[in-house]
């Protein structure tokens, strides 16, 4: 029997801090009329001390799950797309599935800049599309603000910090992720780069002194890259999906550049009316872009059950990606089963500590060579 990968549920979380162009204009010699008029931010959110990639994705995760019937216990893969992840290893993704308390469920992290989000998701619809898995939650999280060069106006005042996420489960009703496009060109991986602290260019106080932990672009080969890609993406991913442009009653593209999108959707002959944009409350949250503007959205009514969406990005890699969806209905959960879930997380952090004390207390009984 066909199966269909559904998006059933979806959250965002986003940090209460907002940094705004005057606020900008007090930090580098830039001017509000400037970044409103090339890239149509106007604030972004910046994460507090207490908040983290790993904490933005596990509020997003949590809300996303909230929207369904499922509990945490239910999943069978957590994927976090991010390119600020919270280490090099262990994976956010882990984290978060610790902290969710999804015990049954395999984790780990997708690196594909601002189209992570896509890749993610086209990946899982594939894995549940096979039979092997059937609940995937997907989540886009970053703390770009980590990673930003604060002196350096070309990039300070383009990013902002969030996280989105999707509940994919499989269905026999046709609908869901209906087809993907994944694309890659490394030759142009020096566009846009966090240099160093990888195995290339390990920490050092060198790198430190050069600034190489932070974001480094080339806004304009990028802009060329990105307004070429948008509209080829899109125009395949539809066709895959044996629909044509008119299907589509909106596209939700990277929120990187208002300019882009209104660029792109020249290219596709198509209204700004059918683009969904948020840019200029949060500015680029890379990977977490789409999701939460996928979430507001749903919230504002501009998506229905039976609607056909397009999902458009690209980013660092350089990658770019699409995903063609037919929107569902889907059941929305008892208020009861809320309940059940905050104390499932609530658990789940009883179960966290109490499993690293377990761990600490089977070194001190039972030893700590390997050859016992
Ligand atoms: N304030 C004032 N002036 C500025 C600022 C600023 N914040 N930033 C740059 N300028 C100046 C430049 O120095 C330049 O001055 P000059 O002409 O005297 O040399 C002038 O403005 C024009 O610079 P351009 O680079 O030509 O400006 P442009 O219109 O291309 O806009 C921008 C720059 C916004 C970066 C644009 O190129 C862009 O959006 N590029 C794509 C970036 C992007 O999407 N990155 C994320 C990818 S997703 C991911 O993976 C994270």
């Amino acid at each position: 029997m066909t199966r269909y990968a559904h998006i059933t549920g979806w959250g965002m979380a986003v940090p209460d801090t907002i940094l705004t162009n005057a606020d900008l204009e007090r930090m580098v010699d830039t001017t509000d009329e400037w970044i409103t008029s090339r890239t149509g931010i106007r604030e972004r959110r910046i994460a507090s001390k207490t908040e983290s990639t790993a904490t933005l994705a596990a509020r997003a995760g949590r809300k996303a799950l909230e929207s369904t019937t499922l509990s945490a216990r239910d999943l069978d893969l957590v994927i976090v797309a991010s390119a600020s992840p919270e280490h090099l290893f262990p994976a956010t993704a882990c984290l978060v599935q610790d902290a969710l308390g999804a015990v049954r469920a395999g984790a780990f992290d997708l690196s594909a800049a601002c189209s992570g989000f896509i890749y993610a998701v086209h990946l899982a619809s594939q894995a549940i599309r096979t039979g092997a898995i059937n609940n995937v939650l997907v989540i886009g999280a970053e703390t770009l603000s980590r990673l930003v060069d604060w002196e350096d106006r070309e990039t300070c005042v383009l990013f902002g910090d969030g996280a989105g996420a999707f509940v994919l489960e499989g269905r026999t009703t046709p609908g869901g992720v209906l087809s993907g496009v994944l694309r890659s060109d490394g030759s142009g991986g020096s566009l846009l780069a966090v240099p160093a602290g990888g195995s290339r260019l390990p920490a050092s106080i060198d790198t430190v002194e050069r600034k190489q932990h932070k974001i480094q672009m080339n806004g304009r080969e990028v802009y060329r890259f990105a307004t070429r890609v948008m509209a080829s993406a899109t125009r395949e991913v539809v066709a895959d999906a044996g629909l044509t442009l008119d299907d589509i009653e909106l596209v939700v593209p990277h929120q990187a550049n208002l300019r882009i999108i209104e660029a792109a959707a020249r290219g596709l002959h198509l209204p700004m009316e059918r683009f969904m944009v948020n840019i200029e409350r949060y500015g680029n949250t890379s990977s977490a872009s789409i999701p939460i503007a996928v979430c507001e959205a749903v919230q504002q009514g501009r998506v229905r059950p039976g609607d056909h969406v397009v999902l458009v990005g690209f980013g660092a890699g350089l990658t770019w990606g699409a995903l063609a969806l037919q929107w569902v209905e889907t059941q929305r959960p008892a208020p009861a089963a809320r309940t059940g879930l905050s104390l499932w997380s609530f658990f789940a952090h009883v179960r966290s500590i109490a499993l690293r004390i377990w761990r600490r207390l089977e070194g001190l009984f039972w030893g700590t060579t390997s050859d016992d």
